[in-house]
């Protein structure tokens, strides 16, 4: 899969060379380029923001190095996902379906935002999507951006090493996962479910799914809906 990230803050994304996602860029199961948005500008002061016509608060990011910066790394088949407060809720199904694409494209605005007709020109050129990590505000889409990409990746085949993991985790069935242990089985008086230790299968798995209704139902009803 191709990543690019749009940034007036490139190294937010030096973090994507730790871990899994380095050795999958390694491995070239994944491209990610990284383009600072001020190298789209052509003042001297590498501009990038001006205020809002109406007035308002704070500054918006202008459309013309976002123009640039998008006409170099957009397609048709790209999907431009802008992380805003104002998107749809960034779900492992949204995860699950943007790691199927071949390129996605990651626009991280800062200030109050990007001039809405940079919005507008991605979606008349490629497939655009406002994608939110949650109900709270960032001071920018990089963060979240990275955490995107790091939710995306790992479902890439070859990714992680265990494909397995994959399907007993929180949110692979709608629910949150069951509670896990390892050695010793009593540690600070505190003893691993006598379950866990016995080896019937049939009984651990009803086990974990019973602990997975009981959690989801006490911290997150509404996934149950
Ligand atoms: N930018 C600022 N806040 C954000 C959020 N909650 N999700 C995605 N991008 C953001």
């Amino acid at each position: 899969m191709r990543i690019d990230a749009i940034s007036i803050f490139p190294e937010f994304f030096d973090v994507l060379d730790i871990s899994l996602l380095g050795k999958a860029k390694a491995q070239d199961l994944l491209d990610v380029k990284i383009h600072d948005l001020r190298d789209f500008t052509d003042d001297k002061h590498r501009t990038v923001d001006d205020t809002p016509f109406g007035g308002g608060a704070g500054m918006l990011m202008k459309a013309e190095p976002w123009g640039q910066a998008l006409d170099l790394v957009m397609t048709p088949e790209t999907i431009v996902i802008f992380p805003s407060p104002a998107g749809e809720l960034f779900k492992q199904a949204t995860a699950k379906e943007f790691s199927q694409a071949k390129h996605l494209v990651f626009a991280c605005g800062r200030y109050e935002g990007i001039d809405q007709r940079v919005v507008d020109y991605a979606t008349s050129n490629a497939k655009v999507r406002l994608v939110s990590l949650g109900d709270y505000v960032l001071n920018g889409g990089e963060v979240a951006a990275v955490a995107m990409i790091e939710a995306i990746a790992r479902l890439i085949p070859g990714v992680i090493g265990n494909a397995d993991s994959l399907t007993e985790e929180s949110h692979s069935d709608g629910l949150l996962e069951y509670p896990s242990y390892t050695k010793p089985s009593t540690w600070r008086g505190l003893e691993v479910p006598e379950v866990l230790l016995g080896g019937n299968h049939a009984e651990i798995a009803k086990w974990r799914k019973a602990r997975a209704l009981e959690r989801t139902q006490q911290v997150r009803p509404e996934l149950l809906d």
